[in-house]
């Protein structure tokens, strides 16, 4: 039996001046875009911008249904419309911003897994790493750069075939 440490580096950033134009910018958007999202039954507004290596943004929010389930995360309304809008256009970064009506949230949220999983496939197809920022309504931000730091052992494509 041998033992292995899967890690990654997370780059915390106390000041958002240390973020680059681009970055400033996109966050702003995700912050922008979760102002939108309808969230009535958890009071847990989220925001997503992604941007795209022609230049453009694409947002989503979160949009919660009475049958829970039938909800979507702000990350997957944000990347499906990416695709749906500029298909293979490979995607750089996501921004994710998150707000409680009930508490201040003052640490960043990563995304769900099945955010992390959905995001992960356009990483894979596009074979260049999409990097996060991520913030809550206060407090540090977080950069990580790659989803696949956040997802080890993703389960892929390859997976599906002997090929
Ligand atoms: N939510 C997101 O939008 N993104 C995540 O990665 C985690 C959770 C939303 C789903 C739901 O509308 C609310 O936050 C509470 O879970």
């Amino acid at each position: 039996m041998k033992k292995q440490h899967i890690g990654f580096e997370l780059s915390i950033y106390e000041n958002e001046e240390d973020l680059s134009r681009n970055e400033q910018k996109l966050l702003s958007d995700a912050e922008k875009a979760r102002e939108n999202a309808y969230a009535p039954y958890s009071n847990f507004k989220v925001g997503a911008a992604v941007l795209l290596e022609n230049g453009e943004t694409v947002i989503g929010n979160n949009q919660e249904n009475s049958s829970y389930p039938s909800g979507l995360c702000a990350e997957r309304v944000a990347i499906f419309q990416a695709g749906a809008k500029y298909p293979g256009i490979p995607i750089k970064t996501i921004a994710i911003s998150a707000t409680s009506k009930d508490y201040v949230v003052d640490t960043p949220a990563g995304p769900c897994g099945n955010c992390r999983q959905s995001i992960i496939e356009y990483e894979q197809k596009q074979k260049t790493p999409v990097s996060l920022l991520l913030r809550g309504q206060i407090g540090p931000i977080y950069k990580c750069d790659s989803v696949a730091d956040i997802l080890p052992l993703a389960f892929s494509s390859s997976f599906l075939s002997d090929s």
